[in-house]
């Protein structure tokens, strides 16, 4: 699971969705790097929505998308690179696993980091946080109580007014 994040937890200011208006261009780097290193990305259709202007469909990568819609998005559909699916979390690693993938990058937004997380199903968070505070915006995590315990593997600072990556391993 990767996530941008305010210094109080946002992963958006207030409604917006256009999240590069405000992370760092180090933190852009990073995340565009794990894009490329990546051929398995997974996200929620909002999130979907939100990034379709910078998403480069790629015959090498597989894209997935979950919604409650799936027909809804066919024409959009291009098999192996951009597929939506209203499986589970659990089904669906399970199928791609199947299919030979070993790693999937698991890109939000908040309401599909937490079926992965209150299943069980993230391994490691990438999170970066921008040295800012927003007050109101969506959470890194939306519509479950969890516990999920954490630990700290490494952290980075990007750059001087002090972007923080922090790389956790989640205990299992
Ligand atoms: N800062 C960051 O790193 C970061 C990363 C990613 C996203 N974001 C931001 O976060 C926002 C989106 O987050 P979000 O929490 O609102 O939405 P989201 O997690 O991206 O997607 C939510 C959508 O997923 C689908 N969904 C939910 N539960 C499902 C289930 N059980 N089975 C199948 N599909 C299901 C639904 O799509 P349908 O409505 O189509 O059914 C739902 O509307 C955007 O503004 C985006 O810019 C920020």
């Amino acid at each position: 699971m990767v996530m941008l994040a305010t210094a109080d937890g946002k992963i958006t200011r207030g409604n917006n969705p256009n999240i590069h208006t405000w992370s760092s261009k180090e933190d852009q780097k990073y995340f565009f790097s794990l894009i490329k290193k990546n051929n398995l990305i997974v996200m929620g259709r909002a999130s979907y929505d939100a990034s379709k202007p910078v998403i480069k469909i790629e015959k090498s990568k597989l894209r997935i998308v979950l919604t409650h819609s799936p027909k809804k998005h066919l024409n959009q559909t291009i098999k192996g690179q951009l597929e939506f699916t209203d499986e589970s979390p659990e089904k669906l690693v399970k199928r791609l696993s199947l299919l030979g993938y070993k790693k999937m990058l698991l890109v939000g937004g908040g309401t599909i980091n937490g079926l992965f997380l209150i299943q069980n199903l993230v391994d490691e968070l990438y999170l970066t946080v921008e040295p800012k505070i927003f007050g109101s915006g969506k959470n890194m995590v939306e519509g479950q109580l969890l516990n999920t315990p954490l630990h700290l593997i490494s952290i980075k600072k990007l750059n001087k007014i002090g972007t923080l990556l922090l790389k956790y391993k989640v205990n299992k």
